[in-house]
C-alpha cells in the first residue's frame, strides 16, 4: 500500500466517530437530498440476490437494503466503523482492507451477485483491488455499482487529468475532520480501468441537485464478463 493509500485509511480511523454522527444525524445535505436515494434505487433496480457493500462505513446502506429484503454483507477497513454498524443489530459486517477481500469469509455466501461501492473508492490502487477481488468473489455476470463524486464537478480549477489531490475540507457541519488525499479520475479513466480488467459498462447515471440542476454524483454500473 503506498503512502497516500495508507493516509486514507489512517484518516478514516481518526474520522470514524464524527463520520458516524454526521451520517446518522443526517447532516450531509447532498446525501439526504440526492445521493442516498440514487444508490438505493440503483441497487433495487439491479435486484441482486446477494450484495457486498465495500467500504460500508457505519453501515447505513446495508441496513437500508436489509430492510428491503436483500441479503448481503458490509465490509470496511476501519474496526470502529464496523463496530458501529454491528451495534445497530446485525452481524453481517467484516473488517477488511480491499486487498484482503478474497481471503475473507461471508457466512454461507461464496460469491456475490453485486458489489456496491458508495463513495468508497478513494485511492489509485483501490479500484484495481476491488476489480481483482471481483474475479473470485463476484459471479460471472455480477455487477459492480459505484457512486462517486462527479469528475467534471469535483475537478474544480485543476486540469482534467488523473492524479492525487489534497482534500481542502477539514470539517462538515460541527464535526472536524482529519483530511486525506484522494485520487482524481476522469470519467473516461473510470470506464477504461474497469474495461481493462474484464468488466463492461452497463449503465451510467448522473443524479443531479433539484435546485442547481448540477450533477451531485456519478453512478457507474459495470458487469463482470
Ligand atoms: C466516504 S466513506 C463512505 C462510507 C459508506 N459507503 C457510506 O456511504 O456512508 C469511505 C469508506 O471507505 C473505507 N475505505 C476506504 N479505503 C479503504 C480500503 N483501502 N480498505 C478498506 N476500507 C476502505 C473507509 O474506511 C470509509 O468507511
Amino acid at each position: 500500500m503506498d503512502n497516500n493509500e495508507q493516509q486514507i485509511l489512517h484518516s478514516w480511523a481518526v474520522n470514524a466517530k464524527p463520520w458516524t454522527r454526521l451520517v446518522r444525524d443526517k447532516k450531509i445535505e447532498s446525501r439526504i437530498l440526492i445521493t442516498n436515494k440514487a444508490i438505493v434505487e440503483a441497487v433495487v433496480e439491479t435486484q441482486p440476490k446477494t450484495f457486498l457493500d465495500i467500504g460500508c462505513g457505519e453501515g447505513w446502506l446495508c441496513y437500508e437494503l436489509f430492510s428491503r429484503g436483500f441479503n448481503g454483507w458490509g465490509v470496511d477497513g476501519i474496526s470502529d466503523l464496523i463496530e458501529s454498524a454491528r451495534c445497530m443489530g446485525d452481524v453481517r459486517f467484516v473488517v477488511s482492507s480491499y486487498s484482503d477481500l478474497p481471503s475473507q469469509k461471508f457466512g454461507v455466501i461464496n460469491q456475490f451477485s453485486c458489489f456496491i461501492c458508495n463513495f468508497s473508492i478513494l485511492g489509485e490502487h483501490t479500484l484495481h483491488e476491488i476489480a481483482e477481488a471481483g474475479q473470485s468473489l463476484l459471479e460471472s455476470g455480477g455487477k459492480i455499482i459505484i457512486q462517486t463524486l462527479h469528475p467534471v464537478i469535483s475537478c474544480g480549477d485543476f486540469p482534467y487529468e488523473n492524479g492525487w489531490r489534497k482534500t481542502s475540507w477539514t470539517g462538515i457541519a460541527d464535526e472536524s475532520f482529519h483530511p486525506a488525499p484522494w485520487y482524481f479520475r476522469t470519467v473516461e479513466s473510470w470506464i477504461h480501468d474497469f474495461h481493462l480488467r474484464n468488466y463492461r459498462l452497463l449503465k451510467l447515471l448522473e443524479p443531479y441537485h433539484p435546485i442547481t440542476k448540477k450533477p451531485a454524483s456519478i453512478i457507474f454500473i459495470f458487469e463482470r464478463r
